[in-house]
């Protein structure tokens, strides 16, 4: 690796916080992970799916989507009996895309592949366009957001939520144990009494690339997400943890592979106020 002057520009680099908006790009990201069919990503899918089957999400419910990157995908499935999506990130140039998307700019990304793949779990592989135009059209708002703050959608002032996603955004976006618990405590301050939340991501990563820049992750546990939930009044878990042979959830195309050693989704319901 020390001859290959990108790996050596990854050996050094450890992006992080504010980086991400002058070093993330969006469209390198969408090529890298969300451009052919990979292993990865389906089974995030399936995890959402079978979470959000299991869930009571009531019609006319509103979900806010956390750290969602230039990406849909986490809100197919819990999002098909939302009226109102938010959807959010830390960094503006992901919300662009998303904008194309729900815009339907030539240029946006072709998410087709997810909204079949999601239909098809559910059996209802004919419905993908309806769902697609559903999330669509539900999405309302995207909106910056910092985990890191009291209110994560600050300056904004918003009614909680029924619903709450994030994946692969917690680990990134903190440095430590301390501060993904705090970042639990605001998020989940997002979420009326009675919501639910789904939280995605991997597990013992530490970076991950996107193109040839490397960004720091942080690695948590099941006992350290049960515990951060329990402290803020989150209980009901449904937890799903994929190890093992967690290799073959590589995705082909990024260069500079990351090191996580599992995959994990849980859906938890908030009971106190
Ligand atoms: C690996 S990407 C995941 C994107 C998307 N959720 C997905 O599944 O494809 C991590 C995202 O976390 C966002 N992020 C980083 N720090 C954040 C923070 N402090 N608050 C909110 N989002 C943050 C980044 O901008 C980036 O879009």
């Amino acid at each position: 690796m020390a001859n290959n002057p990108a790996s050596e520009l990854l050996e050094t680099a450890r992006l992080f916080g504010v980086d991400y908006k002058t070093h993330f790009d969006p469209k390198i990201y969408l090529e890298n992970y969300h451009t052919t069919e990979n292993r990865f990503f389906n089974k995030m899918l399936e995890m959402f799916h079978e979470l959000a089957a299991a869930a009571e999400i009531r019609d006319g419910s509103r979900l806010l989507d956390v750290g969602s990157g230039p990406s849909i995908h986490s809100v197919i499935s819990a999002g098909s009996r939302c009226s109102e999506i938010v959807c959010s990130d830390f960094a503006t140039q992901n919300l662009d895309e998303i904008l194309k998307w729900v815009n339907g700019d030539p240029d946006a990304h072709n998410w087709q592949r997810y909204f079949e793949y999601v239909c098809k779990l559910e059996g209802k592989s004919d419905e993908w366009k309806i769902r697609q135009d559903h999330i669509r059209q539900a999405i309302k708002r995207v909106v910056p957001c910092d985990v890191h703050q009291e209110n994560p959608l600050a300056p904004l002032v918003v009614e909680p939520f029924d619903v709450i996603t994030s994946n692969l955004c917690l680990e990134p976006a903190c440095c430590d144990e301390s501060s993904y618990r705090s970042a639990v405590k605001h998020v989940t301050s997002l979420l009326k009494p009675g919501g639910i939340l789904f939280l995605a991501g991997v597990q013992g990563e530490t970076f991950y690339s996107v193109g040839n820049k490397r960004f720091k992750v942080f690695s948590q546990s099941n006992e350290i997400i049960e515990s951060a939930l329990a402290e803020v009044g989150l209980t009901n878990l449904r937890w799903y943890n994929e190890t093992g042979d967690i290799k073959k959830y590589t995705c082909e195309r990024v260069s500079f592979p990351s090191d996580f050693s599992g995959l994990f989704a849980v859906s938890a319901t908030r009971i106190s106020g």
